[in-house]
């Protein structure tokens, strides 16, 4: 990108582009994202200007370097030299909307979940990266190889960044002995849903690995969300949007805990993407809406849960000793069918914002690059 010319004006300066757009900045705007050293942290990005007691920025001469591709400010009364790369004056006023990474799936993924090999994928940070680049994609991979002991669980969780403690603790060690009051610590059948829709904030991803299983049953079922959101917006416009506004209120209760959250069944991001699904019928606390609301949200909550519990839309597979499943809990709705005989698993949750963090450095993205 290239800056063709660039005006000064009263309060601000406007700028065409080689690709014959325009942007106007004003002077506020310029000083305050000025990269010179003492405004901004080089290393950390962090602001160190402040921003509310600078002197008032007033333009002493503005000049185009290397034929257009940086912008170069002079202040009047302000020694700071501002400079700005036509790159980045061009993304902030033409922020680019990216394509979803996600692709969407049915039950064509079964047999197809993306799998890595434990010692491959630990051998450095760049060889995790094609994990990430699956998961994004798809919201489940699978490991094989994985040693049956907890310190290869915690070392894949912190491949991503640090375990998050929970109620459930932090590194997870579970088997049928009902340690906690959920249901996943138990051999009852468990149904499609995303974890921890009675957080702030539900856990990012899920990581479980299997050390023990003698018996029958126990296949992880998985099913995309977003498809499922992607269906019944294209079949149901109005179910869909009822499914984006209505907040639904969820709890966890043990002796001495009681967590509440309350979270709409999809949430978009900025760019209209499908970035969150939280749906678990069996936690979901009671709410009165009004009688049109009441209708349209069981109408649009019932039709989610048939699509989840359609089979076209699910894949499963039995975690066998020395395998593991990571998946998306943004994304991924997930259960696991009864069983009889013992099963032991470890595992555990990452936070979003460390997985998205591994993403963007792994990836060498700047903050204001999607
Ligand atoms: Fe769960």
């Amino acid at each position: 990108m290239r800056i063709h010319a660039c005006q000064c004006q009263e309060d601000g300066i406007s700028i065409e582009f080689s690709d014959k757009k325009t942007a106007e900045f004003s002077l506020f705007w310029l000083r305050d994202h000025s990269t010179d050293a003492k405004s901004l942290n080089p290393s950390t990005l962090q602001r160190d200007l402040d921003t509310f007691n600078m002197p008032v920025p007033k333009l002493a001469q503005q000049q185009l370097l290397n034929d257009g591709a940086v912008l170069q400010i002079h202040w009047q009364n302000d020694a700071t030299l501002t400079e700005f790369t036509a790159d980045f004056l061009h993304a902030m006023a033409y922020p680019c909307v990216p394509e979803p990474g996600y692709k969407l799936w049915g039950n064509e993924l079964q047999d197809r979940v993306p799998d890595f090999d434990f010692n491959q994928i630990s051998q450095s940070d760049a060889a995790f990266l094609p994990v990430i680049d699956a998961m994004e994609n798809f919201g489940i991979v699978t490991f094989s190889n994985v040693p049956t002991d907890m310190s290869a669980t915690k070392a894949l969780l912190e491949k991503i960044g640090y375990i998050r403690e929970s109620v459930f603790g932090g590194l997870w060690d579970f088997s049928n002995n009902q340690a906690h009051s959920d249901s996943a610590y138990t051999s009852v059948g468990i149904g499609l849903h995303t974890d921890g829709t009675y957080t702030i904030d539900p856990p990012g991803l899920q990581l479980l690995h299997c050390l023990a299983f003698e018996g029958e049953g126990a296949f992880n079922q998985f099913v995309d969300g977003f498809k499922v959101a992607q269906l019944i917006k294209e079949q149901e416009p109005q179910a869909y949007q009822t499914l984006t506004r209505i907040k639904v209120p969820a709890h966890y209760i043990e002796p001495g805990i009681q967590l509440r959250g309350e979270h709409p069944v999809v949430r978009e991001d900025k760019n209209g993407h499908f970035e969150q699904i939280c749906f678990n019928n069996f936690d979901r606390s009671p709410f009165k809406l009004t009688a049109e609301d009441e209708k349209a949200f069981y109408h649009a909550y019932g039709k989610y849960q048939q699509l989840v519990n359609d089979p076209a839309l699910q894949i499963q597979f039995q975690l066998q000793p020395g395998k593991a499943v990571w998946f998306d809990n943004w994304r991924t709705l997930h259960a696991r069918t009864a069983f009889s005989g013992f099963r032991h698993l470890a595992g555990g949750y990452t936070n979003r914002e460390d997985y998205i963090s591994k993403k963007l450095t792994l990836r060498g993205q700047t903050p204001w690059q999607e």
